[in-house]
């Protein structure tokens, strides 16, 4: 076994509670009975949160990224849970959870993830994002911020330890390729990639030295299954200080409310707004999308906190722009640029519409 912790952050939709707005408290206690029964003895550490609809169970462990034993108890919660939601009727209760059986691997079968190994510095600040109501490109502009833009992370530019730069790691979703980029060598090629974030998305962030500073979930749950099952609320998990950005540079893209894809029916654009824990419930039209960010600190493993880093007043204006975003958005109701593009809503009545009306067309 190496010495090394894993932090292993699990993500499923598996009921809401109203319609798609929340988790209920019972599913939420049920996974911290689920960890706490069946990950005696191989987790360090958990901590169980919920995002709007979405569980998000945080553990840590010396089994390594992609570890068997780590993945099925995680399905074993998530389907614990699917149990719970079913007897009270949650809406779409299970609805992330593709597959009756599992297969080894958790990657692909419905739930998100995001997983990092590394060696326990002398003080581990990390910070756990968590969003809800739309998809893992919504992180593309957040990273860049913190990890290449000098306004907005002066220790790139006057912190020696951070002046090298970052390496990004980019996956392309359609053709599931990977391609990293040295910043700030790179930085011009890797915003023709970052910019387009429906399709490429940021995978893995290293410091210069190699040492892992962020990694997301980036599945595509509506191409993996085939069909609608709503958008992918992704997780990010960012190591920070001591040569990494701090605590700070890190919250502070979301400052400023970017648009994202999500929102209702998983087919509109609206401003991602920074929440706390609590206000993770989206209502107004579904949404508009949330992220939280639980901070911890670690501390051989266990889980220090969290500390519930957007429940902070300073994020307050940044809240009230992004509700002057969503109405100004909301206004023009079916219309693009509010609605997505033809080829990005989760679902369109396009084709029943032109099958019907196929003989007008002259
Ligand atoms: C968006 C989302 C919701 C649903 C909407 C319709 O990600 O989850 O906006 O798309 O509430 O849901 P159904 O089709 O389940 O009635
Ligand atoms: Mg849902
Ligand atoms: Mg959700």
């Amino acid at each position: 076994m190496s010495t090394k912790i894993t932090l292993s952050v699990l993500k499923a939709d598996v009921g809401g509670f109203i319609g798609h707005g929340s988790v209920h408290p019972d599913m939420l206690e049920e996974a911290k009975k689920t960890l706490k029964q069946e990950g005696k003895d191989i987790l360090i550490d958990f901590n169980v949160t919920n995002v709007g609809d979405d569980i998000n169970l945080v553990l840590t462990h010396q089994e390594g990224i992609n570890s068997r034993d780590i993945h099925s108890l995680a399905w074993a919660t998530f389907l614990n849970c699917t149990e719970v939601a079913k007897k009270m009727k949650m809406y779409g209760a299970g609805q992330d959870l593709l597959s009756d059986a599992f297969s080894g691997n958790i990657k692909g079968m419905g739930p998100g993830i995001a997983e990092m190994e590394f060696e326990e510095r002398t003080s581990e600040p990390i910070i756990i994002f968590m969003a809800d109501k739309t998809e893992p490109g919504a992180w593309n502009l957040p990273l860049y911020k913190i990890f290449a833009d000098p306004f907005n992370t002066i220790g790139l530019v006057i912190d020696p330890k951070m002046h090298a730069g970052f390496v990004f790691e980019v996956l392309d979703l359609i053709e599931d390729i990977l391609v990293t980029f040295s910043c700030p060598e790179e930085l011009y090629d890797l915003l023709v990639f970052l910019g387009a974030s429906n399709r490429y998305v940021v995978k893995s962030i290293f410091a210069s030295s190699g040492e892992i500073a962020a990694v997301s979930s980036t599945q595509k749950l509506n191409q993996m299954a085939g069909r609608y099952v709503g958008k992918d609320d992704p997780v990010l998990i960012v190591r920070c200080q001591s040569g990494l950005p701090a605590v700070g540079e890190v919250l502070e893209p979301f400052a400023n409310p970017h648009l994202v894809a999500g929102w209702m029916r998983g087919s509109h654009y609206g401003p991602i707004i920074p929440v706390s824990q609590k206000n993770a419930v989206p209502t107004r039209f579904d949404g508009p999308p949330r992220v939280i960010a639980m901070g911890f600190q670690l501390a051989n493993g266990k889980l220090i906190g969290p500390q519930d880093l957007f429940a902070d007043v300073a994020f307050d204006r940044a809240r009230q722009t992004a509700l002057e975003v969503a109405d100004y958005m909301r206004k023009m109701g079916p219309f693009e640029p509010h609605r997505l593009p033809l080829d990005e809503m989760e679902y369109t009545t396009m084709p029943q519409v032109m099958e019907r009306l196929k003989g007008r067309f002259k």
